[in-house]
């Protein structure tokens, strides 16, 4: 096919040089927008008068017939085009003749993907703030129906405190709320158009900026036309947030990935999202979890190959600025992927509170529950520290936990203890006794589940 630009040049570009060059097989994902950002601007063209009425609405008919061919299938994408921009043209003057040579008008490719890859990144953005706003949803869920679930809670993977399950459930649900609206507020910030910014220094044409954005719903319009086709901040800033989802679904994995294990069993997945082996007949693999975890990393990559990309070109459009696509493709099908399991991993996910149990029962995690009975009987938290210190040493030795220490053994260490310690430092107390505010306490977590709840409405 002869290039749109070919009448500069003497000779055909190279067939290798072309390949490298072209990136329909990639930005073709775009064509819906590429259509209707297409059809806005034709509406612009005629609405100002500068092609008529009429052209427009036989350029909107062919980029139509366009949509609905592409759609159905009857239009395959010609992968020796360079691009969708100029597939979708080229196919415009094919249908409709001569006037399909008029959409151009105005316009260049570098505000044409400008406009498309912000139009596509928001529909795509708000499809996995959907996705979070579900994740959220079923780990309440499940947090929900587990707040009497006591199971140890740890620091440097040690047994530390008695948490219930309902309560790390919710760190989880914080986490992807803040994610929620760290993408929200991209959103705010990259909503305005560029189209008009033409190839980089606006145009001599009467233009309505403001007409094409708010058709095609944003804010405003980008006010610096250099900036309006050399931004991709936005990319930056997504592929950012993406990230910190992955980290945290990565974590998440993590702990699915040791709690299924036989050393914890504190969860059992369901069949539907674990797979066996071809060896070992026994095995029952979390595999879900781990590509989560796995797949991290190439979002990570995604976001450096952008900042990468973009840290030396000077302004304006350079053809660096074709990388920003894969990239950001992959990093946003990776994250629907990943949710795409995540979701139904957890919902279908069973927890067994009497493994929970019995390793919070290990561990001594009611320790600082002890010192803190003798605080509130008086003696200074330090002295405290120091005397239960000592006793769990003792009972290290002997092999027992703390509720199987006599009080006649306790009170060799201080009179201060009396039969009442006990009750103290059972692990329903330990947790119940949590009052504070966004603490392990029942009373706090149906405040935390609330929240959660009013976040989502
Ligand atoms: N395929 C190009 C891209 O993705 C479109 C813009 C091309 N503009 C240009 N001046 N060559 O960046």
């Amino acid at each position: 096919m002869d290039k749109m630009w070919a009448g500069r040049f003497e000779k055909a570009l190279d067939k290798q040089a072309d390949d490298f060059n072209s990136s329909i097989h990639f930005d073709k994902k775009m064509y819906k927008e590429d259509i209707k950002g297409s059809i806005e601007h034709a509406l612009m063209l005629s609405s100002v008068g500068i092609i008529t009425k009429e052209e427009y609405l036989q350029i909107a008919d062919g980029l139509n017939s366009i949509l609905d061919d592409l759609n159905s299938g009857a239009l395959a994408f010609d992968e020796n085009a360079e691009d969708i921009h100029m597939f979708n043209e080229a196919e415009l003057t094919k249908r409709i003749g001569d006037t399909g040579k008029k959409l151009h008008t105005a316009r260049s490719r570098n505000d044409q993907v400008a406009l498309d890859l912000r139009l596509y990144m928001r529909n795509q953005t708000n499809d996995i703030i959907a996705l979070l706003k579900e994740l959220i949803k079923v780990t309440r869920d499940k947090a929900e129906e587990n707040q009497n679930a006591i199971m140890p809670g740890y620091t440097h993977l040690q047994r530390a405190q008695p948490v219930t399950f309902a309560h790390h459930l919710l760190a989880y649900c914080m986490m992807l709320m803040r994610d929620v609206t760290r993408l929200e507020d991209a959103l705010t910030r990259m909503n305005y158009s560029p189209l008009g910014s033409c190839a980089l220094a606006g145009t001599t044409y009467p233009t309505d900026r403001d007409m094409v954005a708010k058709n095609l719903g944003f804010d405003g319009v980008c006010m610096n036309s250099i900036d309006g086709v050399s931004d991709r901040d936005y990319c930056i800033e997504l592929e950012s947030a993406f990230s910190t989802i992955m980290m945290h679904l990565s974590r998440f994995s993590e702990e699915i990935i040791l709690w299924s294990s036989w050393e914890f069993k504190f969860v059992e997945l369901d069949d539907s999202y674990t797979t066996g082996s071809s060896i070992m007949p026994q095995k029952k693999n979390p595999d879900m979890a781990e590509l989560v975890r796995g797949k991290t990393g190439r979002v990570y990559g995604d976001l450096m190959a952008t900042l990468t990309m973009l840290k030396g070109i000077p302004l304006a459009y350079n053809k660096d600025m074709q990388e920003d696509k894969e990239a950001i493709f992959d990093a946003t099908e990776t994250v629907i992927k990943c949710l795409g399991v995540f979701i139904p991993m957890i919902k279908t996910m069973t927890p067994i509170k009497e493994n929970m149990y019995q390793a919070a029962g290990k561990g001594f995690i009611n320790a600082t529950d002890l010192a803190d009975y003798l605080t509130k009987k008086g003696m200074p938290f330090r002295s405290a520290y120091k005397i239960v210190g000592t006793i769990v040493g003792e009972c290290i030795k002997k092999n027992i936990t703390l509720d199987q220490m006599t009080l006649e053994e306790y009170k060799a260490h201080s009179e201060i203890f009396e039969n009442d310690l006990y009750g103290e430092i059972s692990l329903e107390t330990c947790v119940a006794k949590r009052i504070s505010k966004g603490s392990t306490g029942y009373a706090s977590v149906k405040e935390q589940l609330e929240y959660v709840t009013e976040f989502l409405k």
